[in-house]
């Protein structure tokens, strides 16, 4: 089985990206820390970082028969409508993942489109907060 991991844009180049805001981490050193908290299930991990909200659309179309979800969707937080409609009929559970406190920030980034469908919701913890959410994958899905 796998678990789907989805950045949204702006998130390929983590490491070089507002570091003091979003921390040193890779997106490479991200997966390979969700590939080791959900490896105690035998689950891999489908890692996938679109800049464009259709790839990331299609992304969650090809993997429903993945065991559960990990999104960071990036600004589409904001307004990404066709991605919610997706995550709206994405069969499994799914947590949002922020690097930051998003509250602590503009108040353009108080509200997430997406949030009221996830099963959980972690900000402000940067790269931990993806794999706390993948332990809570690893806890919670059946
Ligand atoms: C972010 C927060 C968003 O507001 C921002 O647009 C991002 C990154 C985060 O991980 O803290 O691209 O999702």
């Amino acid at each position: 089985s796998n678990v789907l991991l989805l950045n949204g844009p702006n998130l390929g180049i983590l490491g070089q990206r507002e570091p003091e805001i979003y921390g040193t981490d890779t997106l490479a050193d991200i997966e390979r820390a969700i590939a080791e908290e959900v490896a105690s299930r035998g689950w891999r991990v489908i890692a996938r970082q679109h800049d464009c909200e259709g790839a990331l659309v299609g992304a969650i179309h090809s993997n429903y028969d993945t065991v559960g979800a990990i999104v960071n969707p990036g600004a589409l937080m904001i307004a990404g409508w066709s991605l919610r409609d997706a995550l709206a009929n994405y069969p499994r559970p799914w947590l949002e993942v922020h690097l930051s406190n998003v509250w602590a920030r503009e108040s353009f980034r108080h509200e997430s489109v997406l949030a009221p469908l996830a099963s959980g919701v972690i900000v402000g913890l940067g790269a931990l907060g993806y794999r706390l959410a993948a332990r809570a994958l690893v806890a919670t899905v059946t």
